[in-house]
């Protein structure tokens, strides 16, 4: 049913999709719904290229067949299809739960219009529920901690396979759980001004618009103009 959800979400972001276009691959279990359709739409016919936020998302591409560029070559994307954790009605959105908002955020901001797709259980009334991933340096790991307890964030280090987890960037992650997310803005203009944070996962600005899945129906999210 949510697997349902995510693949509606999906297909309503990627009829956006046109010829010439350069679509931004999100990355995690309702863009990989995206890329599926992408690659079918592409075997039929369809001429876009592609760059991904992550490995995994670039592997899909391949498979499929779906012609791939390289981000470190591209300068702006048409559209990015992403999915998110959280996301509220300003369309301000928490990402990262896959461990790939850095280089979803950069795909993201590179981009003229980005869409998040998501089933229901991601819209939430105000964002700040889950935990904000935050990707550190890891010469970095125990400042950034502390800096992070400074504003009230309770940071427990990602693991895989009982190893820290490393991004396609090779960095750690911090999952940071803060007692109340009430300025959001506020709270990403200090990350992003912290030494040792290469990105995290509040992502703003960036998200133009959302197709959120419930039950079946999508409903679309369009960012309103007074938020820039
Ligand atoms: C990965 C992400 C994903 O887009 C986000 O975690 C949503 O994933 P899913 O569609 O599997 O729920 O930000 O870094």
């Amino acid at each position: 049913m949510q697997d349902d959800d995510k693949r509606a979400a999906a297909l309503a972001a990627v009829a956006e999709v046109r010829d010439d276009m350069l679509v931004g691959l999100g990355t995690g279990s309702t863009a990989y719904w995206a890329i599926a359709a992408l690659g079918e739409r592409v075997a039929a016919g369809l001429r876009i290229s592609v760059v991904a936020t992550s490995e995994a998302s670039a592997a899909q591409a391949r498979d499929l067949a779906i012609p791939l560029l390289d981000m470190a070559e591209v300068g702006a994307v048409d559209l990015t299809i992403d999915g998110a954790d959280e996301i509220d009605g300003r369309c301000f959105a928490i990402k990262g739960a896959g461990g790939a908002m850095t280089r979803e955020k950069i795909v993201a901001a590179a981009s003229r219009r980005m869409v998040v797709i998501a089933d229901g259980s991601k819209r939430v009334e105000r964002i700040g529920g889950v935990p904000l991933p935050v990707e550190v340096l890891p010469f970095a790991q125990a400042f950034v901690t502390a800096q992070l307890k400074a504003l009230r964030g309770h940071s427990v280090l990602r693991e895989k396979d009982g190893a820290p987890y490393l991004t396609d960037s090779g960095n750690l992650v911090l999952d940071v759980q803060f007692a109340a997310m009430r300025y959001p803005v506020s709270l990403a203009r200090k990350l992003d001004a912290l030494p040792g944070v290469i990105g995290h996962g509040l992502f703003l600005r960036e998200v133009d618009a959302a197709y959120i899945a419930d039950g079946g129906i999508v409903t679309t999210l369009e960012r309103s103009r007074s938020l820039g």
